[in-house]
């Protein structure tokens, strides 16, 4: 694999892993304490550059060691946050402590301050990335909940790009992570959680954060990763418990819908 020479003075000849836990389609080579993200340039990776470095020092994210940009690539070598995800097994065999966790990161991205946060992912402006990947055509349809352009369901990404700039919920603005799964939460050695993958990370509506997390917390227990294994225990309800919040479905539903575009 071509890697840049200014990144091989790092990583000179240190053992890798690939991991393949990421659905973005980027190259990830995992060595004992860094890693080097492989991906095409976008203003989602610029984004993420930038957020990661304000973030420093106000949450657990690694930190860039060197970035180069070559031929439409990004090479991103960054601090490894070692520990556990928690869509690990150990941490699904014992849902309280996993919902736990998941209210602590929850409360940890809400008290980040705000104010000079240099990214907006307000809804208007996720409804035009939204726009422009469907008139892009880069909606992928095959990987998207059989609901939403199945039967009953919506007829085509425009068609749900129309519905979802009709039906705008009130935002309820904090920092989210945007991407908010259980492999983007990483319990590290230290104790303290980690985030990563924050491209779309910034100023949104809290409830997209709440959204993506519900459905990795249900997707996980249920057996639609890991291979099929189940894992018992898990309740909607407890999430919303823990979190202090009341469940808004029509709000979930939202931001699950716009997720399928992105
Ligand atoms: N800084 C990091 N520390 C630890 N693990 C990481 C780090 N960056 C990436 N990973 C691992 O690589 C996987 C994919 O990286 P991620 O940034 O989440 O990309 P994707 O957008 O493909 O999900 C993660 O789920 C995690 O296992
Ligand atoms: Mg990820």
């Amino acid at each position: 694999m071509y890697i840049p020479d200014s990144i091989k003075s790092y990583i000179s000849n240190k053992p890798y892993t690939l991991d393949s836990k990421g659905k973005s389609g980027a190259v990830i080579m995992m060595f004992h304490d860094a890693v080097l993200k492989i991906e095409e340039v976008s203003e989602e990776v610029r984004r993420e550059e930038r957020v990661v470095s304000w973030l420093n020092g106000r949450l657990y994210v690694p930190s860039t060691i060197i970035s180069v940009e070559e031929e439409g690539k990004i090479y991103r070598l960054m601090e490894r946050i070692r520990g556990k995800d928690l869509s690990s097994p150990s941490f699904l065999e014992n849902p309280e402590r996993l919902l736990d966790l998941c209210a602590e990161a929850y409360e940890k991205l809400s008290n980040v301050d705000i104010s000079d946060c240099p990214s907006c992912r307000s809804l208007d402006i996720c409804l035009k990335e939204a726009e422009e990947r469907v008139e892009k055509n880069l909606v992928d349809v095959e990987d998207t909940d059989p609901s939403t352009f199945g039967k009953g369901g919506f007829s085509s990404p425009e068609k749900l790009l129309e519905w979802l700039m009709d039906n705008k919920p009130k935002e309820e603005k904090s920092f989210i992570h945007g991407d908010f799964c259980l492999p983007n939460i990483i319990l590290g050695e230290n104790g303290d959680i980690g985030f990563i993958d924050l491209g779309r990370s910034g100023v949104g509506d809290k409830y997209n954060d709440i959204a993506l997390l519900s459905r990795s917390l249900k997707s996980n227990f249920s057996g639609h990763y890991n291979g099929g294994k189940q894992y018992p225990g898990y309740r909607e309800e407890m999430l919303y418990e823990r979190l202090g919040i009341r469940k808004d479905e029509e709000k979930v539903r939202y931001y699950l819908l716009l997720d399928e575009l992105f």
